[in-house]
C-alpha cells in the first residue's frame, strides 16, 4: 500500500520543506518535489505541517494510585493518543513491591499487548534496589527497558533512600540504562501533611501548599549530585518549578549530564487551579504540585534554552466523580494525577509556536525527535526521513477549537483545559503507513500498537549489551 502526501509543508526538528512524502507500507520511502509514483491512495495537505507522529515517554495507563486506578486502559488511552497526534507512548510498569521486576512487566504486558492502537514501550518503575533487582536491571536494559524510575516521595508507597538512589544510579553507569527520577523531598514533604492534616486543613489547595517548590528544588539537587558521584547521566521526570530547573541549568552549565521533561500543566495551569471553590481543586491534584503563575514563564524559557529536552505529559487520569473524590476532607486521598495524553501536540504548539516562543522545528523537537532520542526510539519514531515508521501527523495550524470533556476521547469526566480556546488540530494521524485518524473519525484497531524493544541511553541497540555508561 502506497500513500502519498502531497502539497504539504515537511517539517522534522531540523528542516522545514514543502515538499511531497510517499510512504510505502509501514514506511517513509522518499521525500521529495513532485513525485511521480502510482499511489493507491493520495492526502492532499495543502495548507498544513506535516510533521513526525508525536512521542510521549510519560504515561500511566491503568496505574494502581491510592486504591483506584487510573482511569484510562491502553485500548481508552491510546486511542486519546492518537486523536491528539501521538503515534507512540512510553508507559510506566510497576513493580510490587516484594515482587521481581519481570512480574511487573509481565502484568504490563497483559495491560498492553492485544489492547494498544498506537505503538508502545515500557519504563520500570523500581520501588526496591537489592542485588536481584540489579542483576534483573541489566537484563531489562537488554531486553529493551532500558530506564527506570526511581521516587524520592511517597514514603512507604515508592521512596527509595539515598543509598539505593545510588546503587540503582551506579548500576546504569555500568548496564548502559537510564535513571528517571521524581524528584520532590518525601520526609520533609510527609511531615507537613500531617501537620496540615492535624491543623484541620484538608482541602485540595493544601495538597500544593504541603509540597513547596523549594522541597523539588533539593531534591532536584541531590538526584543529580548522586548521579554525578555516580559518573552517570539522569532524566528528571515531571519538573515543575524554577528551583529544580536551576538545580538541572547549575549542572549542564558544568557540563553534567542532567536531563528534564516538563509537562503542559506546568505550563497553563496553577496553584490558583487547586485552589478553585468547593472541591474543585481535586481535579488539579498531581505530584510535584502545579505551581505559582511565574513558574510558567521559567519553565517555557528552559524549553527554548534547552535546559528541558522535551515535553511529556504524565497522563494519569482519574474521574472526579467518584475517584478524586475519595480526598473530600482528606487530600492527601486524593489520587495525585492529571488526563493530558490527547493535548499535548495542540497545547505545546498553541503556546510554543502559536505564541512566537519556539519555531515549528523546535516544537517537533520537543515532542517527538527529542523524546524518541532519548529514550532509544530514534530514527524508527520521532522524525519524518526514508526508513522510519510512517507514522505522520498532519496539522491544520488554522483551526480554532476550544478544548472540553465533552469532545475529547480520553476515558475521564472532566478536562484540566475546558473551554480554552487553542488553534491546531491533528487532522490526518498515521501509524506505520494506517490512517487513525481522517476526517474527524477514528480508523484505529485495538491491539494493531507494536510493543517497541528501545535501545540503551548511549545507543546500544535492545539485545546488546552497553560497554559503558556517560561520565559527568
Ligand atoms: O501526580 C502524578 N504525577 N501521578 C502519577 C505518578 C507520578 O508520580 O508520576
Ligand atoms: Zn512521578
Ligand atoms: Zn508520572
Amino acid at each position: 500500500m502506497k500513500t502519498l502526501i502531497r502539497n504539504g509543508t515537511v517539517v522534522t526538528a531540523s528542516d522545514t520543506a514543502k515538499t511531497d512524502v510517499l510512504i510505502d507500507g509501514e514506511k517513509i520511502m522518499a521525500i521529495g518535489n513532485a513525485l511521480e509514483v502510482k499511489a493507491d491512495q493520495t492526502i492532499d495537505a495543502e495548507g498544513r505541517y506535516v510533521m513526525p507522529g508525536a512521542v510521549d515517554v510519560h504515561t500511566h495507563m491503568e496505574l494502581p494510585f491510592g486504591g483506584t486506578f487510573a482511569s484510562d486502559d491502553f485500548a481508552t488511552g491510546s486511542a486519546a493518543a492518537a486523536w491528539g497526534g501521538t503515534t507512540t507512548i512510553v508507559d510506566f510498569a510497576v513493580q510490587t513491591f516484594g515482587q521481581s521486576l519481570r512480574q511487573g512487566l509481565d502484568q504490563w504486558h497483559q495491560k498492553a499487548d492485544g489492547k494498544a492502537h498506537i505503538d508502545y514501550g515500557f519504563h520500570m518503575i523500581v520501588r526496591e534496589v537489592n542485588d536481584s533487582i540489579l542483576r534483573e536491571m541489566d537484563t531489562l536494559v537488554r531486553e529493551g527497558v532500558p530506564s527506570f524510575k526511581l521516587f524520592m516521595a511517597y514514603p512507604g508507597v515508592f521512596m527509595l533512600d539515598d543509598g539505593a538512589i545510588f546503587r540503582a544510579l551506579s548500576r546504569t553507569a555500568e548496564n548502559g540504562g537510564l535513571i528517571m527520577m521524581h524528584a520532590e523531598n518525601g520526609g520533609a514533604i510527609d511531615v507537613l501533611v500531617k501537620r496540615y492534616l492535624a491543623e484541620g486543613k484538608g482541602d485540595p489547595i493544601n495538597h500544593g501548599l504541603t509540597r513547596p517548590a523549594s522541597m523539588e528544588g533539593e531534591a532536584t539537587g541531590r538526584a543529580i549530585a548522586l548521579a554525578r558521584l555516580a559518573e552517570v547521566a539522569v532524566y528528571i521526570v515531571h519538573l515543575s518549578s524554577k528551583e529544580a530547573l536551576d538545580a538541572v541549568r547549575q549542572a549542564r552549565d558544568d557540563g553534567a549530564p542532567a536531563f528534564a521533561e516538563t509537562c503542559p500543566q506546568y505550563l497553563y495551569l496553577s496553584l490558583e487551579d487547586l485552589g478553585r471553590p468547593g472541591f474543585e481543586g481535586a481535579k488539579y491534584v498531581c505530584s510535584p504540585p502545579l505551581r505559582t503563575r511565574p513558574h510558567h514563564d521559567e519553565l517555557w524559557k528552559g524549553l527554548i534554552q534547552d535546559d528541558l529536552q522535551l515535553v511529556a505529559t504524565d497522563h494519569c487520569p482519574f474521574h472526579f466523580k467518584g475517584q478524586k473524590e475519595m480526598g473530600r476532607g482528606d487530600f492527601s486521598k486524593i489520587p495525585n494525577g492529571l488526563p493530558g495524553v490527547e493535548d499535548r501536540f495542540t497545547l505545546i504548539f498553541h503556546g510554543g509556536v502559536n505564541s512566537g516562543r519556539i519555531s515549528v522545528n523546535r516544537f517537533v523537537e520537543l515532542v517527538a525527535t527529542a523524546p524518541a532520542r532519548m529514550f532509544g526510539l530514534f530514527p524508527r519514531k520521532g522524525t519524518i526521513a526514508p526508513g522510519s515508521d510512517a507514522d505522520v501527523v498532519i496539522f491544520n495550524p488554522n483551526v480554532e477549537r476550544t478544548l472540553s470533556a465533552r469532545t475529547h476521547h480520553m476515558n475521564v469526566d472532566y478536562s484540566c483545559y475546558e473551554g480554552m480556546t487553542v488553534r491546531g488540530l491533528p487532522e490526518v494521524v498515521i501509524q506505520r503507513g494506517n490512517v487513525l485518524v481522517r476526517d474527524g473519525k477514528f480508523h484505529g484497531t485495538k491491539g494493531a500498537g507494536q510493543y517497541l524493544r528501545r535501545s540503551a541511553f548511549h545507543g546500544v541497540p535492545a539485545g546488546e549489551p552497553s560497554p559503558v555508561g556517560v561520565t559527568a
